[in-house]
This record gives structure tokens, C-alpha cells and sequence, in this order.
């Protein structure tokens, strides 16, 4: 029986990362501990929550005390750390939330780890999971590799760089059984709408304003949430120690390009005529420090470990806007009291 700790399991890409490992490994005891923000929701694991193989802990990284204690309490053995404060918007309105959670609460996990496996080291691993926007940003051509330098611009993702730095460092100086991965745009399932996608089918729905920063022009690669919970466990359990993966989906779009595609699979599925959806984009002012363009080169996860995505882009969207229509209390329920507060401060509607 393995002890396997997942923070930020109530969280986008949490919940399916337990998901998965719940589901495919009956002999991993899993805890999933969590906060609970206003971006985790225990409605995500709903399918779940009752496996013999399941615990949900609620608690905070920031709290050094708490997390060395269930170390020694769940004599814990393997970590995939997802939980952070994780949207760039919120990063440049307070950063130091993102300081405290990012990295104080990842040191903590370093040190309680370190605490508790002493030199004891066969069979434990900390993965860390991390994001492309520590490279900063790329011009018209070329792509992240796993050698990239480190130019993060936003308070997030310098407060991601710092985390993978000391990930890195407890690896190097105490020999801490580390990987990393650093992961393109993610879209699917349970994503809050505060992000690009999910606002923005959330608006469609409600024939709400369509926000596009700037001339729209930015550009992400974008991975179906399911086949990065997917990377994340060939990683956890193929990945070499010490190790970073770049896991990206092989698949870039202007942000203007791909709401004009968003509101042509909703104006189909809500029966609406072709373009009507489109009428609702509206550019608005940019965000400062706007990255121009993330891009991932994956090569190394699909030469090693044998990863790929396995579905395209107009087959994942397609997934995700059902889900979205087909799941209106989960919306409602997540668009109701602080969002309402978070939307009128960030867009002044
Ligand atoms: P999310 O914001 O949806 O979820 C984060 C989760 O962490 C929430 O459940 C929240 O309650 C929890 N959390 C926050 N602060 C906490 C604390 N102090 N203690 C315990 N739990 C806390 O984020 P996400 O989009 O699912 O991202 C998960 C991870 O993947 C993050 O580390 C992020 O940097 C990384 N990542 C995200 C993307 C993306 O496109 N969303 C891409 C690459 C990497
Ligand atoms: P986002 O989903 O916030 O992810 P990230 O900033 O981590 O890449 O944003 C994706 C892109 O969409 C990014 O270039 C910013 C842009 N964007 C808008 O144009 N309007 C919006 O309302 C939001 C939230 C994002």
C-alpha cells in the first residue's frame, strides 16, 4: 500500500488527478488536502468521494505544523503537489497570497517530507507540478524546452519559478527524490470561469460580453485536462529523478481564433445561427505584462515516457462545452456570491 498526498485536489486539475488515481490504483491509499479557496470544490469529486482507498483532509499548506504532522500521521510516501493560487489576473492584484501559497506552503511540503523520510529514500517521490509560464514569453517562433532559462513576468509565475527553484535545490542539496513538470494551458471539466475558457462558454450561455485582452492576438497551447492527469501519472511513476517534462498539446491559438471557434460549437449546440455568438466579443483593456505567446515543445515526455494527447482539440472543446451545458448547477453554484464581487472588480461591468 502506497500513501500518496495530492494537495489542490479539490482544484481544476486536482480533481482529476485524484480522479485517476482513485480510480486506477485501489492499492494507493489517497489523500486529497486541500483548502477548499474559492477555487476548490468538493462537488468536483462527488463520483468519488465514498472509495475505501479515498480521504479528503481539509487544510492549508501555509501551516507548516499541520502538514509535517499528517506526514507522520498518514506516514506519507509519495506527493504530487498541485495546490496553488493559480490565475495570473488575481497574481497582479494580490501577489503575496501567491508568495505564501506558491512558495512558503511548496517549502513546507519540501521540509515535511525531508522531516519525514529522513534518509530513508527507496520508493518516495515529491513530483511538483508546474507551468510553461516560467519561461516567460516567446516571440512569433520557437518553443519551450526543458532547457529553456527561467523569465517569468507575472507575479504567478515568478511565484511558480521560485517553487520549482527550491524543488530543484532540496534536490540538489539534500537529495530529496524530486520531479517536475511544466504543463501548457489546461481546458475541460470543473474549470473555475475565471479563466479564458470557461468564462467565456459561461457568457456565451448567458450572451454576456466575451472579454478579450488587448488586440487578441496572445497565443497558448491548450491540453485537455484528462490527458495532462494522464501525463501526470506516467511522470509520477516513470519519470526519472531529478528530472523536469515539458507536457504541452501540441496545439496553439490566438485567443481571438479560438472564441470565435468556442462560439461556433455553442451557437451549434444551443441551436443558435451560425456568428450569433460572435456578436458578444469585446476587447477590453490589456493585462499588464501580458505574455505574447506560450508554446511547448514535448518531445522529451513523448520520446521517454512514451506520452501523447489523445484527443484533438475540437474533440476536447466538444467534451467540455457539454459538460459545461449539461452541469448548470455546478456553474451557478461557483458564479454565485465572491465571483460576482471578483467579475465586477476585474472587468468593471
Ligand atoms: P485551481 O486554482 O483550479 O486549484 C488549486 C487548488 O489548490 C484549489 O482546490 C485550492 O483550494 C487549493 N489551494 C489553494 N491554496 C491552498 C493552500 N494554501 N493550501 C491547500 N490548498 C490550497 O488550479 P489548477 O488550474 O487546477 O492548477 C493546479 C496546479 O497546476 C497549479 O500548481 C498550477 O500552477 C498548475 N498548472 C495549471 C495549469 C492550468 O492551465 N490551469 C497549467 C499548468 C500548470
Ligand atoms: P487565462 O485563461 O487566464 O490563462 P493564462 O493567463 O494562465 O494563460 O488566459 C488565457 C489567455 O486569454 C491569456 O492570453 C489572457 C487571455 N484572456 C482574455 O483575453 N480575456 C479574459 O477575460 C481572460 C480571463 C483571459
Amino acid at each position: 500500500m502506497k500513501s500518496l498526498l495530492i494537495t489542490g485536489g479539490a482544484g481544476f486539475i486536482g480533481s482529476h488527478v485524484v480522479r485517476r488515481f482513485v480510480n486506477t490504483y485501489p492499492n494507493y491509499k489517497i489523500y486529497n488536502l486541500d483548502k477548499l479557496t474559492y477555487a476548490g470544490n468538493l462537488e468536483n469529486l462527488k463520483d468519488i468521494e465514498d472509495k475505501p482507498n479515498y480521504e479528503f483532509i481539509k487544510g492549508d499548506i501555509q501551516d507548516f505544523d499541520f502538514v509535517n504532522q499528517l506526514f507522520q500521521e498518514k506516514n506519507i510516501d509519495g506527493v504530487i503537489h498541485l495546490a496553488a493560487e493559480s490565475h495570473v489576473d488575481r497574481s497582479i492584484a494580490n501577489p503575496l497570497e501567491f508568495v505564501m501559497t506558491n512558495v512558503v506552503g511548496t517549502v513546507n511540503l519540501l521540509n515535511a517530507a525531508k522531516n519525514h523520510w529522513g534518509s530513508n529514500l527507496s520508493d518516495k517521490r515529491f513530483y511538483h507540478v508546474s507551468t510553461d509560464e516560467v519561461y516567460g514569453a516567446l516571440g512569433e517562433v520557437g518553443f519551450f524546452t526543458e532547457d529553456t532559462s527561467y523569465d517569468p513576468h507575472s507575479p504567478y509565475s515568478a511565484s511558480k519559478a521560485s517553487s520549482d527553484h527550491f524543488v530543484r535545490a532540496y534536490h540538489d542539496t539534500y537529495g530529496l527524490p524530486v520531479v517536475i513538470s511544466n504543463c501548457s494551458n489546461n481546458y475541460g471539466s470543473h474549470h473555475f470561469p475565471e479563466k479564458l475558457i470557461p468564462l467565456c462558454i459561461h457568457n456565451i450561455k448567458n450572451n454576456k460580453p466575451l472579454p478579450i485582452y488587448g488586440d487578441g492576438k496572445y497565443t497558448r497551447d491548450w491540453l485537455y485536462v484528462v490527458d495532462h492527469a494522464r501525463a501526470i501519472d506516467d511522470v509520477f511513476h516513470k519519470g526519472k529523478l531529478g528530472d523536469t517534462y515539458n507536457i504541452g498539446g501540441f496545439n496553439e491559438w490566438q485567443n481571438i481564433d479560438l472564441v470565435k471557434l468556442l462560439c461556433n460549437v455553442m451557437d451549434e449546440k444551443l441551436g443558435r445561427e451560425k456568428g450569433a455568438s460572435q456578436k458578444l466579443i469585446t476587447f477590453v483593456k490589456d493585462r499588464p505584462g501580458h505574455d505574447l505567446r506560450y508554446a511547448i515543445d514535448a518531445s522529451k515526455i513523448e520520446r521517454e515516457l512514451g506520452w501523447r494527447p489523445s484527443v484533438t482539440f475540437e474533440q476536447g472543446l466538444e467534451k467540455t462545452v457539454s459538460w459545461y451545458l449539461e452541469n448548470d448547477e455546478w456553474l451557478n453554484n461557483v458564479t454565485s456570491g465572491n465571483y460576482q464581487d471578483y467579475y465586477k472588480k476585474q472587468y468593471q461591468h
